[in-house]
């Protein structure tokens, strides 16, 4: 093997090491998987259901079965812009995602103008747009001449109540700014979550025109109330097949997996774990081979030891 390039615990420093090129899925900024993600028997017709029904559509399955990355795929296909990323946690909450008003900044603000007026300075106004900022439902929700596309990453691991809050925005389409409706101001310029432009709001209303195309994504931890599935498209990610994995082997890696070879064991053991019920994932399989046929070509029992490493089965520590 040729980690010796690299670290080898002597402790000796060795500046001009140059590391390895990383994989092409770890480059920053990173590059889209659009182009690289092969569907699942059956999820080309989920998606086009969730399209066609202005659904949103919930995929399940394991971890690293390209849940999180569909929507990269069909946001470019479909050119819906950049994709507006929630990643929910047990904090998440419906009123965040719509839109957050920072009232503390605000009155901030407010004392250091009217310091600044006693001083002589010029009167200023006091906008609450400026300190109000939507977050990604609530941008996906903006009017727009193509919907947008919104991922709500894991949805599962939200407080029992989330579901039922996003339900009932998301049947209306709609949500009100209630700051702005308070405070009378009829037209405000509000950011927008993922750039700094801002959009006109009027009346403290925002209705969408065309409804986002929504991914939310699961891993199952957490049942999710009827009423809420019968709202959605549902799909869950199959077991990957050999032949599956061929492809997205070759669309990340470049590499053909030929019948027989040394790579070809590696997939073909990783189908037959999966199958078995164990939890490894494909981005495993890819980082293990992308070692194996680059800066870790090895051979015999340094191999083995490196795939025990990398392929370790996801629900052990
Ligand atoms: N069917 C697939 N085609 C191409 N790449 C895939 C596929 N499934 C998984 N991957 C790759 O595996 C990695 C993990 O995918 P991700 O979407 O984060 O999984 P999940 O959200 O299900 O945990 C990504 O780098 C993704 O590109
Ligand atoms: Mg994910």
């Amino acid at each position: 093997m040729t980690w010796d390039a690299y670290y080898r615990g002597d402790g000796v420093t060795r500046a001009d090491t140059v590391l390895p090129k990383p994989p092409p899925w770890r480059t920053f900024p990173s590059r889209s998987a659009a182009e690289v993600f092969r569907p699942p028997d059956g999820l080309i017709e989920a998606v086009n259901a969730a399209l066609a029904l202005r659904r949103p559509l919930l995929i399940t399955g394991g971890p690293g079965t390209g849940k999180s990355t569909v929507i990269e795929q069909v946001a470019a296909e479909l050119a819906l812009g950049p994709v507006l990323r929630w990643h929910v946690t047990s904090r998440s909450n419906l009123a965040d995602a719509l839109y957050r008003y920072d009232a503390l900044g605000r009155i901030h603000a407010h004392r250091l103008q009217q310091e600044m007026e006693r001083a002589g300075g010029e009167a200023g106004v006091d906008d609450i747009a400026a300190f109000l900022h939507l977050g990604p439902l609530g941008t996906a929700l903006l009017p727009s001449p193509r919907p947008r596309a919104l991922l709500i990453d894991e949805i599962d691991k939200a407080d029992l109540d989330l579901p039922g809050d996003l339900l009932d925005v998301m049947e209306r389409g709609e949500f009100r700014i209630s700051e702005l409706l308070r405070e009378g101001q009829d037209v405000a310029d509000v950011r927008m979550w993922d750039t700094a432009a801002r959009h006109r709001v009027e009346q403290g209303h925002v209705q969408c025109s065309e409804f986002p195309f929504i991914v939310m994504t699961s891993n199952g931890e957490q049942e999710l109330p009827a009423p809420f599935l019968r709202r959605c498209v549902r799909y869950t990610m199959p077991k990957p097949t050999a032949v599956l994995i061929r492809e997205v082997v070759r669309g990340h890696l470049q590499l053909e997996v030929s019948d027989g070879g040394p790579t070809a064991e590696l997939v073909d053991d990783f189908v037959r774990r999966v199958a078995a019920g164990e939890s490894v994932a494909v981005d495993q399989l890819l980082g293990t081979l992308h070692l194996l046929n680059g800066p870790a070509r090895s051979e015999g029992a340094e191999r083995e030891r490196l795939i025990a490493l990398l392929m370790k089965d996801l629900s052990g520590a």
